[in-house]
């Protein structure tokens, strides 16, 4: 049975006048509307106490078994404005899909597909005066995540779980993204390895990636690329996005599905759209040698990385211990190619021709 929810609604909203100021300016995830989801679960009852609600502080337990040990999922995803002012997800199943797959791996409860994209309809929905229009490539991002709420601190799977949903108007995750971002590549850190979390999108893997993101910005770096962690130089993804190169051949390449990145629906919708474009698909193993060697002859022409938030930026150059290598290819153009053809489908401007888009209202 899907769950039904519970309607409160905030009596303090913002005015239309304060939400227009925010939509001038949104920024990335400083802005919150003026609701949000909650659904609990306990062992023995399941899922149940499905709220709509005022945004705002959660109560947990000082002894909340997330703050200690990080049980903790997350999803990232978007709602876009059309032109005719329709408002739409973008593969909201692939985000409930890969939930329950981060669900299974940090032994938290597996959330019906159904209702987690019922959760996020109804915040979309209720909130919808916060979904910015198409100008600027601005969105409304939206958080699902779950967390142990149980207060115990014994080491084991909690028997209290919160599952929650709130929303940001958002404008470009890069404030130059278009431009290029530069790329530190670290030999130093790694962000997950064979059985870890890799694969999962939960709140540590983050975490751990800050050390080498910091490290990235000492060397004038955006972001950091992560390679495996036992050293074999193959590469993964980096930080929050997938990475891609794309070859003077008209290859469209990215590192295969190895058990330790996530796999990015941005990814996947990319791999079938450059398809369409002509580019030739291949998801293998990339060596971090081999790319820069291949800039360096100029056997890759362009590179970029990839995800949600990120959309979809070109790469200006890769820099590590090893040297600093910058494609060649003229004006990332294959890239824009790809990116405007994604963007294309999700603000309605192409024909939705794979059935991505799910219209909200
Ligand atoms: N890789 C990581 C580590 C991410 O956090 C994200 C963002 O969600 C991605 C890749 C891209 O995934 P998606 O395209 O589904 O947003
Ligand atoms: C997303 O793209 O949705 C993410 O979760 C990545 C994060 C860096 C914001």
């Amino acid at each position: 049975m899907p769950l039904s929810f519970e309607i409160q609604r905030n009596s303090d909203a913002r005015t239309d006048e304060q939400v227009a100021e925010i939509l001038r300016d949104p920024g990335f995830g400083v802005h919150f509307t003026d609701h949000m989801v909650s659904i609990t679960w306990t062992k023995g009852q399941g899922w149940h106490s499905a709220t709509v609600k005022p945004y705002g502080p959660l109560t947990l337990d000082p002894s909340a078994a997330v703050l200690h040990y990080g049980q903790e999922i997350f999803e990232g995803m978007k709602a876009y404005r059309h032109e005719d002012g329709s408002v739409h997800l973008f593969r909201p199943e692939q985000n409930a899909a890969r939930f329950n797959r981060s669900a299974a791996r940090m032994m938290l409860p597996d959330l019906p597909e159904e209702d987690f994209v019922e959760a996020v309809r109804q915040l979309v929905e209720i909130d919808a005066r916060y979904v910015p229009a198409p100008e600027g490539e601005h969105s409304l991002y939206i958080r699902p995540f779950m967390i142990a709420s149980e207060a115990f601190l014994g080491v084991r799977a909690a028997e209290e779980v919160t599952f929650l949903v709130i929303a940001s108007p958002v404008g470009p995750y890069f404030a130059n993204g278009v431009q290029g971002v530069d790329i530190w590549v670290t030999d130093e850190w790694a962000r997950a390895g064979q059985g870890g979390t890799g694969n999962a999108k939960c709140g540590g893997n983050y975490a751990a990636s800050l050390i080498a993101q910091y490290e990235g910005y000492e060397h004038g770096c955006t972001q950091v690329m992560f390679i495996e962690a036992t050293g074999k130089d193959r590469v993964e993804e980096l930080g929050g996005m997938n990475v891609f190169l794309i070859s003077k051949n008209n290859e469209l390449l990215t590192p295969a599905l190895s058990g330790t990145i996530l796999d990015g629906i941005t990814r996947d919708s990319i791999l079938k759209v450059g398809a369409e474009q002509g580019l030739i698909p291949v998801e293998r193993r990339l060596s971090a040698q081999e790319v820069f060697d291949g800039i360096a002859d100029g056997t890759y022409t362009e590179a970029f990385c990839c995800g949600t938030a990120a959309v979809i930026s070109p790469i200006s150059g890769f820099k590590s211990k090893r040297g600093e290598w910058r494609p060649q290819g003229q004006d990332f153009r294959r890239t824009i190619e790809i990116r405007d053809g994604v963007l294309d489908i999700q603000y309605g401007r192409a024909e939705d021709t794979f059935g991505w888009l799910s219209k909200v209202v």
